[in-house]
């Protein structure tokens, strides 16, 4: 075992990582296996990069827990995936509570994403710049955040071209869930690429969540097509936080089968589209997997369990790659 960015950079792929979180890099088992390049090239910092965490208080930018992920994955040669700039959740209250004009809270943006950027500077292969500024459920496709109701749309494109000025050289991405597929979302954010592109900012990728359900993720060729879509605007895709969740517990032997087959459906698809760089999965063991404390009663969702043995998840994932 032991070999996931190994096999994955074997096949074309630049990694296969994993998020990972501040108090998470305490337990020694776990940093073992993280920290090995050959299972893990890249990783995402899971919380500490967010607008919580490094301007907690108007333009007091702590960028300490942050450091601490990103200085692991540099003394390991992991690539990062820096995440996140702009979104609507994991905001100070400062943020959410104050009375914002357009050009008031243009400029706590600016400022923000020119802090944070640039003091990441040369170290992120990629940025999710604006994250889940969809909504499945809005007539617009845009979810009505502080963002979007004081700024308009155009707080998506300003977000872009003011991280490109502060880091031409990494990646900028928009990232969401239920984009993965063709539907409503999907095509919302096939035109939120091409609203960035009208406006003259760069986007070079967009980040596919993944954020499945057993039994319900979408087929290779179901994801392959959706790949194809955002590629055929120019940007790359890869497939950013990847965990198949069951909705109730514990599994059975044949949910953990559906459960490899989901998992490899999301491989095949990244393998078999040159525009696909990578997988990262929300976490590698179920330990620390995000699920349970957001979704009430479900879990199981990554690929080792919680005692850091593999799944048979793991094993399908590793035949393919
Ligand atoms: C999650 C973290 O994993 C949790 O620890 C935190 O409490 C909430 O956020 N989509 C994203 C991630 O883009 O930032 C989220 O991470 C999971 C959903």
């Amino acid at each position: 075992n032991a070999n996931l960015n190994q096999l994955a950079q074997a096949a074309g792929k630049l990694y296969f990582g994993s998020a990972t979180d501040n108090s998470e890099l305490s337990d020694s088992a776990y940093v073992a296996i993280l920290s090995n390049y050959e299972e893990f090239g890249q990783i995402t910092p899971g919380n500490t990069q967010k607008w919580e965490y490094t301007e907690p208080t108007e333009g007091n930018f702590t960028y300490t827990e942050g450091d601490v992920i990103t200085d692991f994955a540099e003394a390991n040669g992991q690539i990062l995936r820096c995440h996140n700039l702009v979104w609507y959740n994991q905001l100070p209250s400062w943020v959410t509570s104050d009375t914002w004009t357009n050009a008031t809270l243009t400029a706590v943006m600016e400022a923000h994403i020119q802090s944070e950027v640039t003091h990441y500077k040369g170290q992120c292969y990629a940025w999710d710049v604006v994250n889940e500024a969809l909504d499945d459920n809005s007539p617009t496709g845009y979810r009505t955040d502080v963002f979007y109701e004081t700024m308009g749309v155009w707080y998506i494109p300003f977000a872009f071209a003011t991280a490109a000025a502060a880091d031409p050289d990494a990646k900028l991405y928009y990232n969401d869930y239920n984009i993965e597929y063709a539907g409503n979302k999907a095509t919302a954010a096939v035109e939120l690429v091409e609203l960035i592109q009208s406006y003259g900012a760069k986007i070079d990728g967009v980040g596919l969540q993944g954020h499945f359900i057993v039994g319900e993720t979408p087929s290779a060729s179901t994801l392959l097509a959706q790949i194809e879509t955002y590629a055929a605007l120019g940007v790359e895709v890869a497939y950013t936080e990847v965990d198949v969740r069951f909705t109730s517990l514990p599994p059975t032997t044949a949910g953990l089968a559906q459960q490899a087959v989901d998992y490899g459906s999301v491989t095949s698809a990244c393998l078999s589209s040159d525009s696909c760089v990578g997988i990262t999965v929300w976490d590698f063991d179920d330990a620390y997997s995000w699920i349970p404390s957001t979704f009430s009663g479900e879990g199981d969702a990554c690929l080792y369990w919680a005692n850091l043995t593999t799944k048979p998840a793991y094993d399908t994932v590793e035949s393919l790659l």
